[in-house]
């Protein structure tokens, strides 16, 4: 096959992979594929643990604290992380993958929380979080639940 060939074959893969990737990127925001509304996730995250959540939270605590004004230590500070902008902790030195992140979602919504702690280097490749992800859809529910009582609302 020559180069001409080739060509057409080539822009068919980009027409079929393009809008694929575009779906995924999109499934938070009501659009696309797994579309979820924040209504869904409110209701959702209501029905869970939050103290269930807390003691979920000690594999994060070996790197983020948790209450107001608490320090950045391996990672940010996570207090009113719902709702938050992306890498938008005072003084912490965020990778240029999560900075590139907050240009692309802006802030951290619950359905963004959820993607990003099922599986970090999957949703943000090249984030500095080394931890594996939590795999339990339930478990990280009871965990944004827990996220969400940091903070005065
Ligand atoms: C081994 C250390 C480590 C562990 C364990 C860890 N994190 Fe992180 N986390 C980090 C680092 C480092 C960053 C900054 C990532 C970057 O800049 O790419 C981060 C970033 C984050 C962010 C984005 C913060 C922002 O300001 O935008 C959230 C949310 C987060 N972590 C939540 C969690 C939760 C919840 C857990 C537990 C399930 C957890 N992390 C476990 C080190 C860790």
């Amino acid at each position: 096959m020559g180069p001409s060939r080739l060509l057409p074959i080539a822009c068919l893969v980009l027409l079929v992979a393009g809008p694929v990737h575009a779906q995924a990127a999109q499934s938070c925001d009501g659009r696309g594929a797994g579309a979820d509304t924040s209504e869904a996730w409110q209701r959702r995250v209501a029905a869970a643990d939050p103290a269930a959540g807390e003691r979920l939270f000690r594999a994060c605590s070996v790197c983020h604290s948790a209450e107001f004004a608490g320090p950045n230590m391996v990672g940010p500070n996570l207090w009113g992380i719902v709702g938050r902008p992306v890498a938008s902790a005072e003084g912490f030195s965020y990778t240029t993958a999560m900075t590139l992140h907050r240009d692309a979602i802006g802030e951290w919504s619950l359905c963004r929380l959820d993607s990003y702690l099922a599986n970090p280097q999957a949703d943000v490749p090249g984030t500095s979080m080394m931890y594996r992800g939590m795999v339990d859809p339930a478990d990280r529910l009871d965990l944004l639940a827990y996220l969400m009582t940091l903070s005065v609302d």
